[in-house]
């Protein structure tokens, strides 16, 4: 049991810059963090990403970089300006990809950059036990996130994406600073789209999540600034409750 509140990151969900500008200018101060993912940064790549880091808020760049240990590095090297507080890559990119990826990030430091904590996708939540089958890996998604999550922790990943129901054998398999970043996010009671397998904020914060990343429960409510607020004080009061 984690006795921290889990912080919130707002999922940037749409390719509309105005539509994203509003939704931090909204959020400014509410949530802990932005998430920015492709579909954003390819439309409107570092100029967007500028917008939205005017809001003074935290920034987690989900490109979920994949490719040879070189082209990666320099990928991260060519983001680092940016300064995202979080960086991802994809653990079956291999232990000599993650390290050089990890070590770029390393030297935005020497270039007087804050550098970002790199994180690795583990199994991508959309493929499930045949999925792994044909292409060969053998084991359930379970074996294998918990597999490539300790190859990440040994080559400079300072944590994981991974699904709310893989967050207690991560936790306890990695210890307590390995960071576990979480989406599929629903408030009870809330829609679950088309996610699967959705565990509510407080449920994922009690099992030992760092990070929440939530979308549609903030960006589809007509009151984004007060959906926030709300899961932030739910979050707060199930602290409270379990002290
Ligand atoms: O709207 P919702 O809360 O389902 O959005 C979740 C966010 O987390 C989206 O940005 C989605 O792409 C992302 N995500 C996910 N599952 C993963 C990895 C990322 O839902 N395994």
């Amino acid at each position: 049991m984690s006795d921290k509140r889990a912080q919130v990151y707002a999922a940037i969900d749409t390719p509309d810059k105005g539509r994203a500008a509003d939704m931090a200018e909204q959020l400014s101060g509410r949530v802990d963090g932005l998430k920015i993912g492709m579909e954003f940064f390819y439309a409107h790549n570092s100029v967007g990403y500028a917008m939205l880091a005017q809001s003074g808020l935290p920034i987690f760049l989900d490109l979920k970089l994949h490719d040879i240990p070189n082209t990666v590095a320099q990928a991260v090297r060519a983001l680092a300006p940016l300064e995202p507080t979080l960086l991802n890559v994809h653990a079956g990119g291999g232990a000599a990809m993650m390290q050089a990826a990890a070590d770029a990030a390393g030297d935005a430091n020497d270039n007087g950059l804050r550098a970002p904590t790199m994180l690795a996708v583990t199994i991508l939540t959309s493929l499930a036990e045949a999925d792994l089958h044909d292409m060969g890996i053998s084991g359930t998604p379970r074996d294998q996130v918990l597999r490539l999550a300790a190859l990440a922790r040994a080559n400079g990943m300072g944590g994981v994406v991974c699904s709310a129901h893989e967050i207690d054998a991560l936790r306890a398999e990695m210890g307590s600073d390995f960071k576990l970043i979480v989406p599929g996010i629903r408030p009870s009671g809330s829609a679950a789209h088309d996610q699967k397998r959705v565990m509510s904020p407080e449920a994922a914060q009690a099992a030992g999540a760092d990070i929440l990343v939530i979308g549609r429960a903030i960006s589809a409510a007509d009151d984004m600034a007060a959906s926030a607020d709300a899961i932030k004080a739910s979050l707060q009061h199930s602290l409270a409750e379990a002290d």
